[in-house]
Parts: C-alpha cells; structure tokens; sequence
C-alpha cells in the first residue's frame, strides 16, 4: 500500500507540476514574481488580495473544514480541507497534494488503471482530472462526489454505484470491503504514516491514534 501510495504521490505531484508549469509559461508577463503570483491564482482564485481581473463566474468554494464521522460512535472527526489541499500539508516540501490522491474517482480511467487496485472513475466516461482550476471553471463538470456516495457505512447501499467496493488484499487473495471506515482509515492514515518516515513528529494521526481523529461533541 505504502508503495502504490508513494508511486501514485509521484505521479500527482508530476501532473501538478505540470499544470503549474503550464500556467506559469501561459502567463506573458516579464516579471517572473507576477507570474508566479498569477500562476498561484489561477490555482487558487479565491485568495484574499488577488490582483486578476473579476472572474466572471463566482468560483464556487470547496469547503474549507469538514466534519467527518458525525454518527460515529468514537466521535466526530475535524478534517481541515483547506490546510490539505492548499498546501499547508504536504508529503513533498512545497508541493500541493493533488486533489486526485483523495477524490481518486475523479480523473479519466487511462490514468485510473495506472494505480491499481483503482479501476473507476467517476463519471464513467470522464476526460477530465480534478483540480483547483477545472473545479473554479466548473464546479457541477469537475465530478466531485463525497466519499459516501460510493464507500456507504456497513449494511447500507451507495448512491452512485450498485454495492460497497471491495479490493483484494494486498498480500492475499481476501477481498476487503471498503466501507466508509476502511475507506477513510485508508486514505488517511496511509499517508499520515508515509509523512512519519521523514517526519517523526508530523500530527497526521496514524491508524492507532484513534482520539487524535475522533473527538467527542462537547
Ligand atoms: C486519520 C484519522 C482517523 C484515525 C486515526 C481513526 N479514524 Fe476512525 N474514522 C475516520 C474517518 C474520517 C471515518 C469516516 C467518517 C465518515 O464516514 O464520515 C472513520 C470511521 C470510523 C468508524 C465507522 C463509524 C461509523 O459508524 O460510520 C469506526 C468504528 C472507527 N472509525 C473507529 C476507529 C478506531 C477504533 C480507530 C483507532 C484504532 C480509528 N477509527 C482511527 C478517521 C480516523
Ligand atoms: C487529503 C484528501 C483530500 C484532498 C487532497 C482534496 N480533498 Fe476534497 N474532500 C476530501 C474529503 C475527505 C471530503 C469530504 C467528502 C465526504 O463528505 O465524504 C472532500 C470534499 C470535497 C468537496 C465537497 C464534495 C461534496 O459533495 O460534499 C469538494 C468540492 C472537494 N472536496 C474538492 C476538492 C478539490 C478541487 C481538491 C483539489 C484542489 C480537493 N478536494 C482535494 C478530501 C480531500
Ligand atoms: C464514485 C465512487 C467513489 C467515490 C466518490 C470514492 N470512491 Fe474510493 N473507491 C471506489 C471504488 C469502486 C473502489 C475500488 C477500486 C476501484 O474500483 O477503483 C475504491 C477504492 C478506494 C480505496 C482503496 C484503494 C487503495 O489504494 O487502497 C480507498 C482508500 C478509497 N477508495 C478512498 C476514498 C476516499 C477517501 C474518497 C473520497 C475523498 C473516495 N474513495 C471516493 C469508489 C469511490
Ligand atoms: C496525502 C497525504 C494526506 C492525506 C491523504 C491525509 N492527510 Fe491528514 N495530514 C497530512 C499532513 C502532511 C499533515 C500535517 C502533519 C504536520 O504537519 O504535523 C496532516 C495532518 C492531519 C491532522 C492533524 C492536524 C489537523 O489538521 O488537525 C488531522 C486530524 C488529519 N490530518 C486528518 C486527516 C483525515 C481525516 C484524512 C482523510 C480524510 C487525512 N488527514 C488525509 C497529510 C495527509
């Protein structure tokens, strides 16, 4: 898992780059820092002082902090959205965290099946790969959906698709049923522990910190 983690943080990281790059040679302007300041909006268009001309649709806001696990018994858990995906953490110094390597649906197939167990992107049929910007150009057509619709707690039926996914286990021919808990755990802790290696005392909760997530109401 570690390693189909790292690979596909490479991957992310390469593709962003590219689009930052892209953004960044798009821009005629002389001034190396105003290109960078406008390549940096472009990617965050709803950053307070930005000097780009009035967009003339409103970006739509991806939530800033999210609260996770609201029926859950251990507690609710804080998921800070803009602190993930804005850059404040990241497993590279100074390199964004893709949106992909959590909402991994939401890119074309082609690229899907490059990081298996994944296999399915949602729409089905979608050539586009969620970022910042397509989301700002479009929030309906960016195809983000919550984790839920497709990993339902036990006993419960998804939205989106027919049944709960399920992926083989890494190291045996068990299949594990990716219920919101698995699904999440994974996502989250993977990374929380890749993070470790090179920093000891990152605050990305691993797998046994369960309180350090989950948090009783007061
Ligand atoms: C990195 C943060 C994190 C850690 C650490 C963590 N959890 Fe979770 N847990 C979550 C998230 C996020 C969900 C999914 C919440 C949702 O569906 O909205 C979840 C879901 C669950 C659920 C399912 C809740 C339900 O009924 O839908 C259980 C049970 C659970 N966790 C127990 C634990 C236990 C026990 C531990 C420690 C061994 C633990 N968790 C560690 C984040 C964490
Ligand atoms: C570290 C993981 C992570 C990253 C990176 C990330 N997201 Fe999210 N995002 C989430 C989680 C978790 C949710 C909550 C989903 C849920 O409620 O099931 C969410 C929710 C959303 C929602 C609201 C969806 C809904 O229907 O409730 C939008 C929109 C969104 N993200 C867009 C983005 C965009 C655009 C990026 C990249 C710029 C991004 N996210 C990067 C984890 C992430
Ligand atoms: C449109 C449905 C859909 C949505 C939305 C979705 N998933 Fe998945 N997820 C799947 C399916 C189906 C699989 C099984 C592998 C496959 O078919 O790609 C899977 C597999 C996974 C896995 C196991 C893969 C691995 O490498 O360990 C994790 C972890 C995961 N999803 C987390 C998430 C998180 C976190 C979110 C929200 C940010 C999310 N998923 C949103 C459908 C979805
Ligand atoms: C791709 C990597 C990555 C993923 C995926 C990820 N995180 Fe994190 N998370 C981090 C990093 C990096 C930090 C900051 C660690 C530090 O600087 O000490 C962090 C910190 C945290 C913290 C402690 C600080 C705070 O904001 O409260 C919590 C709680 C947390 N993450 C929850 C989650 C949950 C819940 C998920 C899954 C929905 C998740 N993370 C997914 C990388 C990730």
């Amino acid at each position: 898992m570690e390693v189909v983690m790292r690979k596909r943080s490479l991957l992310l990281l390469t593709a962003s780059t590219v689009v930052f790059l892209g953004l960044f040679f798009f821009s005629s302007s002389r001034n190396p820092r105003a290109n960078a300041q406008s390549a940096n909006n472009a990617l965050n268009a709803n950053s307070p002082g930005c000097p780009c001309p009035t967009p003339t649709v409103e970006p739509a806001k991806i939530p800033e902090v999210i609260t996770l696990g609201q029926d859950a018994k251990l507690g609710q858990i804080t998921f800070n959205h803009v602190k993930h995906n804005g850059g404040a953490y990241n497993i590279v110094q100074g390199q964004k965290i893709a949106c992909i390597s959590c909402h991994h649906t939401a890119q074309p197939n082609s690229e899907v099946v490059k990081n298996p167990p994944l296999k399915t992107s949602w729409p089905a049929d979608r050539t586009t790969t969620l970022t910042q910007e397509l989301f700002d150009k479009d929030p309906k057509a960016a195809g983000v959906a919550a984790c839920r619709e497709c990993h339902a707690r036990e006993g419960m039926t998804p939205k989106l698709i027919p049944a709960i996914p399920e992926i083989k286990h890494e190291s045996s021919t068990v299949m594990i049923k990716m219920t919101n808990m698995t699904a999440f755990h994974r996502a989250c802790t993977s990374c929380h522990a890749e993070v470790r290696k090179t920093n000891p005392l990152s605050k990305g909760p691993i797998q046994t910190q369960c309180t350090m997530c989950h948090k009783k109401a007061a």
